[in-house]
């Protein structure tokens, strides 16, 4: 696969918006590397891809050839309020289409689009229609209707995602279904419209490609028999805490509650996923606490209802250096959001 020596600089544009991260060159090759094979003779579309600024159309300009794609169309939204300085191909949609023929002209020809290449309008959706796989990283302000979109269409995609989409009802319904998983890397840094890069610690890939991981058995080599007081029941929601992927024990076959990373591992085959603590699994909580005293790391107190946001574990003393919670002279800590999962079968 051919690589690029540095990213594009990424425009001057002076409308900072929220959706404007940009995707660096490396991130897109670091993933894609795991799909060659499911590119070959594919039509791809990336429908949220500035031509002239994505490193998305770089990438798959670049590597044409080497992954045997059949057709490259990337649109380009125009939204109305976003002025960009003096280039006036700029202020309206545009489509560009890489093919066989025109692959390696300098500057392939970039088609008007009669719209603003909203990924929703019909032109855009006759693209997505025509296309195989959507590849891209979307704006993240509209997640859920461009996944819905996807899914609706039948199409296989491999878009860019913030990990707190997985505490969305619509998309855990799809992720719990295995109708769409996690892929391979993580990305840390997007461009900005001003040239720098700002950091993320939440974003990944989601895909219903073929990912060979999820095919991967987790060897689960501890034991809840014998180790119970590692793995503390919630106080409202009737599953164990397993803080740790590696440490699923087993032989348990209740519900346990493990960090959203297991996302990451998943196996269709090996877990059941139930359900999540957060948000969509709030119907699943077994009490709701009155208001809570909260007591930050530093002895401030505050009151506050939060406790009801996630799984609690109940303390007999109250934590150092954590924040916890008081009700009625009772201790609790919360836990991030937690994925509520079965073994399916044992592995032992
Ligand atoms: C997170 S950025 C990523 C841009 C590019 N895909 C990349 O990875 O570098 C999302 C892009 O989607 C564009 N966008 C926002 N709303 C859109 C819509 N309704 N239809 C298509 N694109 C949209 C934004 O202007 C923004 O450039």
């Amino acid at each position: 696969m051919e690589k690029k020596s540095s990213n594009k600089s990424l425009g001057k544009a002076k409308d900072v918006k929220n959706d404007e991260f940009y995707t660096r060159f490396d991130d897109i090759q670091a993933e894609l590397n795991f799909y060659k094979d499911q590119l070959k003779d594919k039509v791809i579309y990336c429908n949220c891809d500035d031509p002239a600024e994505s490193a998305f159309t770089d990438f798959f300009k670049l590597n044409f050839d080497y992954l045997g794609i059949k057709k490259l169309i990337c649109t380009r939204y125009q939204k109305s309020n976003l002025f960009l300085f003096a280039d006036p191909v700029r202020k309206s949609g545009y489509r560009l289409e890489i093919t066989a023929k025109n692959k390696d002209d300098k500057k392939p020809v970039k088609i008007n689009l009669k719209g603003d290449g909203d990924f929703r309008s019909p032109e855009c959706v006759e693209f997505l229609k025509e296309a195989d796989i959507v590849i891209t990283n979307p704006p993240f302000s509209l997640f859920r209707e461009y996944i819905d979109q996807l899914v609706k269409h039948g199409k296989k995609f491999l878009i860019i995602g913030n990990d707190n989409a997985i505490t969305y009802k619509e998309i855990f319904k799809l992720i719990k279904e295995d109708k769409i998983w996690c892929g391979y890397t993580r990305v840390k840094e997007f461009g900005q419209p001003d040239g720098t890069f700002k950091k993320f610690g939440n974003v990944g890939w989601y895909t219903n490609l073929d990912v060979k991981k999820r095919r991967e058995e987790l060897i689960l080599y501890k034991t809840y028999k014998g180790n119970e007081k590692d793995y503390p029941k919630y106080d409202n929601y009737d599953a164990i805490e397993v803080s740790r992927l590696k440490d699923i024990p087993n032989d348990y076959n209740g519900v346990m509650g493990v960090p959203i990373s297991f996302l990451d591992n998943h196996n269709p085959d090996q877990f059941e996923i139930i359900n999540i603590t957060k948000k969509v699994g709030f119907h699943l909580r077994t009490k709701i606490y009155p208001n809570q005293t909260q007591v930050d790391k530093n002895g401030r107190r505050t009151i506050v209802s939060k406790l009801n946001d996630g799984a609690t574990i109940k303390l007999d003393t109250p934590p150092v250096g954590q924040t916890y919670y008081m009700v009625d002279g009772k201790y609790y800590i919360q836990l991030y959001a937690r994925i509520l999962i079965k073994i399916k079968r044992k592995n032992i």
